[in-house]
């Protein structure tokens, strides 16, 4: 599974050197993110008048990096509270900025930025904004600190090393997890053809394994969801197509994450408790038939390392 992230940190030579050395980060590419003329050279985005700024694309497994983790590193290298400059590189072309391709990274963006804020006493001037366009640089710029090890650097060598050595190992770790429940579920399930003794028992697995506050499926039957089976305290027994995160999994045909139930317009709150909350499809020949609910009393508990291992599970 990959997905992709841009990250503005000041020059591209050293914030593409720090990033690449993250595990989990299966490439990164420098360029020129977010400005107004068509194929700028670096020679044109040099004059600071074309609205770019230097960036680096980063793609990444995120069954083995989430992106609160590569937000979290990529704070280390900069000053999120320098407008336009980093280290003494200054411009708008040196500016901090996060540019997403999918809008379901803002919540994770927004959620590390105001856990980043609290670091800070000033406020802090990262941009926010989906990528616009993205041109890769020159290819001398690629690499450039591998093919220059003493080329000019912003970033102290230290940051090179902190960046090799911490791991995510959250998301390591939670992927371990699913791996031994999906052959748990294989070994329990193995010619089980009854679905609801199915589901029973991974719910159970699930809930067992991640402690989860609720685990539970709701099934579609007369045009609506139905509970059950689940793990956990008692729950709304029935949900309309399109109501709360359930019904809208189910409407739009994908998994929902819900990293805080309360910026969910139409969250039904069966729980006080829960703050966080993933819904993924189950399909049977290509049909929504069910969807598999899981609600957490931490907010941010899930992401997509869950909705990869979650869709996995979902097909069984
Ligand atoms: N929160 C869900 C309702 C089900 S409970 O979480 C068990 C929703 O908004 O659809």
């Amino acid at each position: 599974m990959e997905k992709e992230i841009y990250l503005a940190a000041g020059c591209f030579w050293g914030a593409e050197h720090f990033l690449r050395q993250i595990d989990g980060v299966l490439s990164t590419q420098v360029g020129f993110a977010n400005g107004n003329i068509p194929n700028p050279s670096y020679e044109q985005v040099y004059t600071d008048t074309t609205g770019y700024a230097e960036t680096v694309h980063v793609r990444y497994d995120p069954t083995r990096v989430s992106l609160l983790f590569l937000l979290r590193m990529y704070f280390k290298a900069i000053d999120p509270t320098s407008l336009n400059r980093q280290g003494n590189d200054h411009g708008t072309r040196y500016r901090t900025g996060i540019y997403y391709t999918s809008p379901h990274d803002l919540p994770f963006i927004r959620f590390a930025l105001d856990e980043e804020a609290t670091h800070h006493s000033k406020p802090l001037c990262v941009e926010v904004e989906p990528l616009s366009n993205f041109y890769p640089a020159e290819e001398y710029h690629q690499n450039y600190l591998i093919n220059n090890p003493d080329g000019y650097c912003h970033l102290p060598v230290q940051l090179f090393d902190y960046a090799r050595n911490n791991r995510d190992l959250d998301t390591a770790h939670k992927t371990e997890q699913y791996q031994l429940l999906l052959r748990q579920i294989d070994a329990l399930c193995q010619g089980e053809t009854d679905t609801l003794a199915i589901r029973a028992n991974t719910c159970a697995l699930l809930h067992e394994t991640f402690h989860f506050w609720w685990t539970g499926y709701y099934r579609v039957e007369n045009n609506e969801l139905l509970l059950g089976p689940f793990q956990g305290p008692v729950a709304c027994m029935h949900i309309p197509f399109g109501a709360g995160v359930c019904g809208t999994a189910w409407k739009e045909k994908r998994t929902l994450l819900v990293p805080d139930v309360e910026q969910f317009p139409g969250h039904i709150a069966c729980s006080a408790a829960s703050r966080s909350e993933i819904v993924v499809p189950v399909r049977a020949d290509g049909t929504i038939v069910a969807v598999l609910d899981i609600d957490s009393q931490h907010l941010a508990t899930f992401d997509h390392c869950d909705s990869y291992w979650l869709e996995q599970i979902a097909t069984r």
